[in-house]
């Protein structure tokens, strides 16, 4: 079955292989930039981000000559931003401890930050021909359909028979193609929940396909809910200025977000007063706001309030101007509460603009 199951699919990716940026390079700059990308993240999404990404820091060099900030406004809106803190990381030890070139093998590739084996795997065959696999979700998928692996794929035994299956299944030739084959089927046929069988090059050989239980594979244990946070966010102005704080948690480290008071349950207008320690106008309230994340959802109340221009902004914030924001890397999880502060005071976003651009 290896050999048929690898000459069937590169056969089928002749065909149908989808047209993205990142192909037909051998160049493992651009796929190091894709895969890290694509992590978490559709193709659709990450194509506009991509070629921006690389206008803007053409090579290694200059992803690890950036300051951070840029780096991460670049990532603004794309999500999972440790990825974008790594991959810069990444670029300034490939720059110390490897001249600036990414290695080829893989277990060298995983000694650099943000690397781990799916993205080694991926480097090293896409970009360097190497005969190994990239085992992410989608592989997973397919590889548990295909030869009927009715286990919990997150048991690390069984995880080990998967990568072990994988690796065997490469073929010497067009490794990386092979592989890019596999996350396209994996992508437009062997999707998750109700695979289009009728279309799958692999249906002769699939033993889920032959008992039927493609749609219940691969067997996941059952997920966590994401844990509810309810939080009072205050679009604070001091004259044309607006509070907000760099994050330093884990979550969102390094973008700019508004202040956010954690509380047990949704509170009033009065009751958000009191837990400043600023002297403020009465917070109006605005609206409110959801974002989900993997693990938790933020449900957000957005009230306005007032202090007085001049007044020093508490311990760990900052009093940002409105025209500068732009330039600065705030998060999806705040552009509701950011055009609300738009919508509030127009004329201190639109003035004369200096477009800063970090
Ligand atoms: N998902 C992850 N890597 C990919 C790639 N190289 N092509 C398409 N989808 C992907």
């Amino acid at each position: 079955m290896p050999h048929s199951f690898s000459s069937i699919l590169l056969s089928w990716y002749d065909q149908n292989a989808r047209d993205l940026p990142w192909r037909g390079f051998h160049d493992s700059y651009r796929t190091w930039i894709s895969e890290i990308m694509l992590q978490q993240t559709r193709v659709d999404t990450v194509i506009p981000y991509y070629h921006r990404f690389l206008s803007l820091f053409p090579t290694l060099e200059a992803l690890a000559a950036a300051p951070e900030e840029q780096v991460l406004k670049a990532w603004e809106g794309l999500g999972y931003y440790s990825r974008a803190r790594n991959l810069q990381k990444g670029a300034r030890q490939v720059m110390r401890e490897y001249q600036g070139r990414l290695p080829s093998d893989p277990e060298e590739l995983e000694k650099i930050t943000g690397i781990g084996p799916y993205t080694a795997g991926a480097i090293a065959s896409i970009a360097y021909d190497r005969r190994v696999p990239a085992v992410d979700g989608n592989v997973i998928r397919v590889l548990s359909r295909v030869f009927g692996i009715r286990e919990d794929v997150t048991v690390p035994s069984v995880r080990r028979r998967l990568s072990q299956l994988a690796a065997g299944l490469v073929p010497a030739d067009r490794p990386g193609d092979y592989n890019q084959a596999v996350m396209d089927l994996g992508a437009t046929v062997c999707v998750p929940g109700t695979p289009e069988c009728d279309v799958c090059p692999m249906r002769a050989l699939c033993d889920a396909f032959s008992r039927q239980d493609a749609a219940d594979l691969p067997c996941l244990p059952r997920a966590h809910p994401p844990r509810i946070v309810v939080y009072q966010l205050l679009l604070l102005r001091s004259g044309s200025r607006l509070l907000m704080r760099r994050r330093t948690e884990n979550l969102l480290n390094g973008l700019w977000v508004f202040p956010l008071l954690e509380s047990e349950k949704e509170l009033t207008a009065d009751a958000v007063m009191k837990k400043l320690h600023l002297a403020v106008s009465d917070p109006v309230y605005h609206s409110d706001a959801r974002h989900v994340f993997t693990h938790q959802i933020w449900q957000m109340q957005i009230f306005s309030a007032d202090t007085a221009p001049g007044a020093p902004a508490p311990d760990g914030y900052t009093f940002v101007d409105m025209r500068e924001i732009r330039s600065l890397a705030v998060p999806t999880a705040m552009k509701h509460p950011l055009s609300a502060a738009q919508q509030l005071w127009p004329e201190s976003f639109n003035h004369a603009c200096s477009m800063n651009v970090l």
